[in-house]
């Protein structure tokens, strides 16, 4: 396990049992999101995320979830994704533990290849919960979006007395519409389950207010911490692997070099021919002939 910190920001390179175990204070956090791998076949940097069996991958998220619950501050909230198809066993077995106040559906558009032979995935579920339902913090005000019914036609509500017009702003419902992070997206990383930035906005402004403490057990690229930072909350992020954790690190400017190497956003494909489109042909003499080049120091 390795740790590395900057001010208020925290990475544990390390499993997550192993860390929450050993290194988180019980009832010391205040906000919880956790993105674990789902067991559907996914490869983290060459690591397919593969239980032998349902039960075997059950058994392992049950024992994080206990300790994620055991760590919460008692007015603390918690947000955990899984797979659809093992959303309702993190319902059951979270339900005698923990209050679920909503079971959110992440919804978002596809253009990709879609199933052909039967209804395709296109929403991933979220449950949201709180140790104690009479004292947690829900920020409304911090997460309104628009009312596109009443509001936006401009109708009078003629059941309030004086009749008003609708409200132009509501507190989100359980649907939640955001894309997902595509490869032209500013944000994107080389990860292939990375959640937008969008959807940890709403819920670190929502659950958690300044200076309060965010963790979450299975980083990836660090969304979690990044949008913590930006709101000024403190943030623990714990992540298996050194790839993962290079970007982390990055990403919240606690170092800039791992193990001797310099750390920098990879260039996508399209930003080396965009590069190529902006920089110029020289006319070069090389043996006595005449080339074009963009490339100055070689030509
Ligand atoms: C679904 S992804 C999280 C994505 C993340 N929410 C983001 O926005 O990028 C799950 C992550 O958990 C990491 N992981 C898998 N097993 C782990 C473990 N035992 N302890 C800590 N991290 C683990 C994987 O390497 C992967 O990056």
């Amino acid at each position: 396990m390795e740790i590395f910190e900057n001010g208020s920001h925290k990475i544990f390179l390390g499993d997550a049992i192993e860390v929450l175990e050993s290194q988180i204070a019980d009832s010391s956090i205040d906000l919880i999101f956790a993105d674990p791998p789902y067991n559907i076949g996914k490869s983290f940097n060459g690591y397919k995320e593969k239980w032998q069996s349902d039960e075997e991958y059950l058994k392992w998220c049950y024992k994080w979830l206990d300790l994620c619950i055991k760590k919460l501050k008692p007015s603390g909230s918690f947000y955990v994704m899984t797979a659809t198809q093992f959303m309702p066993f993190f319902d059951i077995y979270l339900r005698s533990r923990i209050n679920i106040l909503s079971r959110i559906v992440w919804f978002y558009d596809s253009s990709g290849v879609q199933a052909k032979k039967y209804y395709g995935s296109l929403y991933e579920p979220i449950l949201f919960c709180v140790k104690d339902t009479e004292n947690y913090t829900f920020n409304a005000d911090d997460v309104l979006v628009e009312a596109k019914t009443g509001a936006k036609r401009k109708l009078i509500d003629y059941r309030k007395n004086p009749p008003q017009v609708y409200n132009s702003a509501k507190i989100p419902g359980n649907v939640w519409e955001f894309p997902r992070v595509r490869y032209r997206m500013k944000e994107y990383e080389n990860h292939p389950t990375q959640k937008p930035i969008t959807l940890l906005e709403r819920i670190i402004k929502a659950s958690s207010n300044e200076n309060d403490l965010v963790l979450d057990p299975f980083s990836g690229t660090f969304t979690t911490s990044f949008v913590a930072k930006q709101l000024n909350r403190k943030s623990i992020g714990i992540e298996l692997q050194d790839e993962y954790v290079k970007i982390g690190l990055r990403r919240l400017k606690i170092q800039e070099e791992f193990k001797g190497e310099k750390l920098e956003r990879e260039i996508r494909t399209f930003e080396i021919n965009k590069k190529q489109e902006v920089e110029p042909l020289t006319l070069f003499e090389t043996s006595g002939a005449y080339i074009y080049s963009r490339d100055k120091a070689n030509p």
